[in-house]
């Protein structure tokens, strides 16, 4: 049985995890993560916060730490996220901006940012979530000042910072056909239209093991947004499950990840799939979802659940 990152790398598909520099202590951690994972993405330490904890000190440690991990095992890094509503330092969320002094405070956090790591970094969520599921913009500390603008200013200072780097728009409950997705798709495709240089999209997958996966949905959506050129990636797959001893809810969940896996085998624009962690001993599930968790391919102990199996197969016979 071979890891899956081989598998995936014999259809030009990465695979990856979401993780923090602690989680790298963990033996079986990172023995895991290297044996079956392609890429990383930092879970939390790319935030604003934490790189830019006071208004133009900037603290790269945690960053340097998972970039250099990434190199010495030949890994690619998702930078994650530059733009969002959340973990926001308390000076920036606190300040009360005129819209120049937030545009360059914006430009200057994202021109130091990707500068710094030019050429380390092969991806990065750029703007992260800034449409609400009823489809207009997410009113955001961003958004109420610099308008709808930011985004494509943020998409334009990035790729001055690194002409390299492939920058991606992210957001959930956008995998399908809906209200939301529609809005990410015009605005896209607006922003192509208009030359902003933005090379691909993630939707998360944040998902439940008692919601089928519509894939003729995903299929659609996929298929529309590949036709603006742009790459695809599933950015934060998850499946929480109910607290319980139920194998039927591993059955369940392994048939999601399936099933996500297959779409990424079957259109080669997704070209990047990422579960958001490494095993259930590390996730944001529990104490986000009361008697929810067990949401990744491998259980505390690292042992393969039924997910990982069916990642497996899938990847084996494409
Ligand atoms: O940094 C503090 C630490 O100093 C403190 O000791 C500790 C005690 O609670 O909290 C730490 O901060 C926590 C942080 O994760 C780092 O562990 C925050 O409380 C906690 O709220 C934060 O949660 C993260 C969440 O984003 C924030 O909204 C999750 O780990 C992270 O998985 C989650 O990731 C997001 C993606 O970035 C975007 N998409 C949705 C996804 C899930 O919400």
């Amino acid at each position: 049985d071979m890891p899956l990152k081989y598998l995936a790398n014999q259809i030009n598909l990465g695979i990856g995890a979401a993780l923090e520099t602690a989680h790298l202590q963990d033996p079986l951690f990172k023995q895991t993560l290297i044996r079956e994972f392609s890429q990383i993405t930092p879970e939390n330490e790319m935030k604003f916060m934490y790189l830019q904890p006071e208004q133009n000190r900037f603290d790269f440690s945690k960053g340097d730490q998972l970039v250099d991990f990434a190199v010495e095992n030949d890994m690619t890094v998702k930078g994650h996220a530059l733009v969002w509503h959340i973990q926001n330092p308390q000076w920036l969320e606190e300040g009360e901006w005129s819209k120049q002094e937030l545009k360059d405070i914006l430009e200057n956090h994202i021109k130091t940012v990707v500068g710094h790591y030019r050429g380390k970094i092969a991806y990065w969520d750029v703007v992260n979530e800034a449409f609400d599921d009823n489809g207009l913009f997410r009113d955001t500390l961003w958004y109420r000042t610099l308008g709808e603008e930011y985004i494509e200013m943020a998409f334009r200072w990035a790729h001055e910072a690194d002409p390299d780097a492939l920058l991606h728009y992210n957001d959930y409950s956008t995998e399908g056909m809906n209200t939301k997705s529609n809005a990410v798709y015009r605005h896209l495709k607006t922003l192509i239209e208009k030359g902003v240089p933005i090379h691909g999209v993630g939707t998360q997958l944040h998902l439940t093991g008692d919601h089928p996966v519509n894939d003729a949905r995903i299929a659609r959506n996929i298929e529309r947004l590949s036709e603006l050129g742009l790459d695809i990636h599933f950015t934060e797959i998850d499946v929480r499950i109910r607290d319980s001893n139920d194998d039927s809810d591993l059955q369940d969940q392994a048939q999601r990840y399936e099933r996500l896996t297959q779409l990424a085998a079957y259109y080669p624009e997704v070209d990047l799939i990422t579960t958001w962690g490494v095993s259930d001993k590390y996730s944001w599930i529990p104490s986000w979802f009361k008697g929810y968790g067990r949401a990744l391919m491998f259980d505390e102990s690292y042992q393969p659940k039924p997910a990982y199996h069916a990642v497996q197969n899938v990847l084996n016979e494409a």
